[in-house]
């Protein structure tokens, strides 16, 4: 997919201020300093669309960009980290779960994952949530530069297996994926371009 407009648009706390056009979109989420700011601007080609930091916690809105005039990438904070008490630390923040309970346009969550990270805690109980949620995700293995293939495989296999010996029947669709590399972009870019076809085909009906 050609990205030939990348716009931001608007960044709030509150869904219900969040565009209202009846557009496909696709949202960003994981643990904080995973690269989901650094995926939006390597899926688009646009250096700092959404910005950047070494530091945890970057992102602290929902903040939208609109692309080729008819879908949506939405950037989130990261979950997993805060300056506050643990039992915070430990939630997810309420206007990011509202914003997944109750975002209509919402049709899959990207759930991005460090692939050099066993799987953790709370990535899997927000993918449970959202199972719970009948939310669609798919997972986005990240940073894939820092492994050599088999590594990633190797993580790849091992993630994988312990999804399907917990809550999950089958395995979700994955992507690998390095914003520095620009490595995965095709395939994240084709797979949100067949939901959009299947998207407009349905409104169009
Ligand atoms: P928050 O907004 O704080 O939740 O973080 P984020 O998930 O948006 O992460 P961000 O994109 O800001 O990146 C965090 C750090 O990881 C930055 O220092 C990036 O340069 C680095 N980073 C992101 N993607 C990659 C990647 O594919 N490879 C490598 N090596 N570093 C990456
Ligand atoms: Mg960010």
């Amino acid at each position: 997919m050609h990205i030939k407009t990348a716009t931001f648009i608007i960044s709030n706390t509150d869904v219900a201020k969040c565009p209202n056009e009846p557009l496909p979109e696709y949202a960003f989420i994981g643990r904080s300093n995973v690269g989901k700011s650094s995926l939006i601007n390597m899926l688009t080609e646009r250096k700092s669309l959404a910005k950047i930091s070494g530091r945890p916690g970057k992102t602290q809105l929902i903040n939208h960009f609109k692309i080729n005039g008819n879908w949506f990438l939405v950037d989130l904070p990261g979950y997993g980290y805060a300056r506050v008490s643990k039992k915070s630390k430990k939630t997810f923040q309420k206007y990011i779960t509202d914003y997944f309970a109750k975002r209509e346009q919402l049709v899959c969550a990207f759930v991005l994952v460090d692939i050099r990270h066993e799987p953790q805690k709370i990535d899997m109980e927000f993918m449970e949530w959202l199972g719970q949620n009948a939310i669609p995700f798919c997972i986005i293995f990240t940073k894939a530069d820092k492994l050599k293939p088999k590594a990633i495989e190797r993580a790849i296999n091992a993630y994988l297996a312990e999804l399907i010996a917990g809550v999950w029947e089958e395995a979700p669709q994955y992507f690998v994926t390095s914003s520095s590399k620009k490595m995965g972009r095709d395939d994240v870019l084709g797979y949100i371009d067949a939901i959009n076809d299947e998207f407009f085909k349905k409104t169009l009906r």
